[in-house]
């Protein structure tokens, strides 16, 4: 592709993931191209350009009106994103929002709509389904290498982050990791999204949710205190139109697990870590006599194979590089609007994804709980037990 095909981006706060994103920016010389960057903390802007090189805004209002930008990428945090995208809408901007799309389901809905009159796209993270990984189990999935789908299970537990010595993370340009905001805006707001646009593409549109949420562990040993600590736990079930039902944890209580289990009439297909490209896809199949069975038993899940990815993940993440191509997501937003078709993330997928991780997370905002009536007296351990 020539040089003038190129899609200008620009991104808006210039935080921890910013510099994921920039990492991958040579992924997608011949497609993106890097207009400049904004944050309103200057230092943290200058801190961005120092690392990276590149243009550095002085404003947003400079942005909008920067003709070489196409895209916005809104990586601010998340209680800033739908401040950001509503002004790039109004500019004319499309835009490719980190999740959450907005806080509530309603706002995202209302960016939706703003983003069609203004006939500009709209787009949002994850877009880990575009990963080899997860796009090696769709596939297998759609020749029937496992049956009818019945069942998911995602866990996205996150181990104990307050006592993981978070201070210590520190992204390329100096930025820290933002674990106070990760406290307050939630666990399942920020990392259920890697579950459910998976889910959105293998199942299509969900019917019913029901879910249930807690704080567990309120303080979180930050100083100050946390103003507004949210939900570190919650599960759901989620009914899919077409009668699959997934039930999904999140939590930064319970140890790191990240499996991903699609559990259809034949076998199961498993996926360890939705946060990397690169990750294995095992096929498992039920056991099916006694011997199969003490195996499944034993091994929790029995024999697996390892599935052929589609296709080489065509970069190598670790040792301080992103597992993720954070930008095959703009890059498919700037490919669906050069060949003028829907993006494969777009804004009705990107409302359904927050409108299910705001039923995920805040159940009381959807329905009462129903509350237990009955009753009993404790009990006492075993004799011997004491
Ligand atoms: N931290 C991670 O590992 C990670 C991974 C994947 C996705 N994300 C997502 O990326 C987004 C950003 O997360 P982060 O960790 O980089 O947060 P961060 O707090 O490190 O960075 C956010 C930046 O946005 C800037 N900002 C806020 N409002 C702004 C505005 N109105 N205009 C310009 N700049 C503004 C802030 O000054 C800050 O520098 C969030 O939506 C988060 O869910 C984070």
């Amino acid at each position: 592709m020539a040089a003038d095909q190129t899609t200008g981006i620009a991104i808006i706060g210039c935080g921890y993931v910013a510099d994921s994103y920039r990492q991958c920016l040579s992924l997608h010389a011949d497609t993106l191209r890097l207009a400049g960057a904004f944050d309103r903390d200057p230092q943290r802007l200058a801190a961005y350009t120092a690392t990276w090189g590149g243009r550095a805004y002085a404003s947003l209002d400079e942005v909008l009106a920067d003709g070489s930008c196409a895209i916005l990428l809104n990586l601010t945090d998340p209680e800033s994103h739908a401040a950001v995208t509503q002004a790039a809408i109004a500019a004319g901007k499309h835009v490719y929002s980190e999740k959450p799309l907005a806080m509530t389901a309603t706002e995202a809905a209302t960016l939706r709509d703003a983003a069609r009159n203004a006939g500009v796209r709209l787009a949002s993270a994850p877009c880990n389904l575009l990963g080899e990984s997860m796009q090696t189990a769709w596939a297998a999935i759609r020749a029937g290498t496992i049956g009818k789908v019945l069942l998911a299970y995602a866990e996205i537990d996150d181990g104990m982050i307050h006592r993981a010595g978070y201070d210590s993370w520190v992204s390329r340009s100096g930025k820290p990791w933002p674990g106070r905001g990760e406290f307050e805006t939630g666990c399942t707001y920020e990392h259920a999204g890697y579950a459910l646009t998976v889910f959105a593409a293998l199942f299509g549109p969900a019917r019913r949710v029901t879910s249930f949420a807690a704080l567990l562990v309120p303080d979180k040993g930050t100083t100050p205190p946390l103003a507004h600590p949210a939900p570190d736990f919650s599960v759901g079930c989620i009914e899919y139109d077409n009668g699959v039902v997934v039930r999904l944890t999140n939590s930064i209580v319970a140890p790191y697990d990240h499996r991903m289990r699609i559990i259809g009439e034949t076998g199961t297909i498993e996926i360890k870590e939705p946060w990397d490209y690169a990750s294995p896809v095992i096929l498992r199949r039920p056991g099916q006599g006694r011997i199969a069975r003490f195996i499944e038993r034993r091994l929790g899940g029995g024999l697996g194979k390892r599935l052929p990815m589609a296709r080489r993940v065509p970069f190598k993440g670790g040792r301080g590089k992103p597992t993720m191509d954070f930008l095959r997501g703009p890059a498919e937003l700037a490919a669906a609007i050069r060949e003028d078709r829907p993006s494969r993330l777009d804004e009705d997928f990107a409302v359904h994804v927050t409108e299910l991780t705001e039923m995920l997370q805040h159940p009381e905002r959807f329905d009462r709980p129903a509350l237990v009536q009955s009753r009993f007296a404790p009990i006492e351990p075993m004799d011997w037990a004491r």
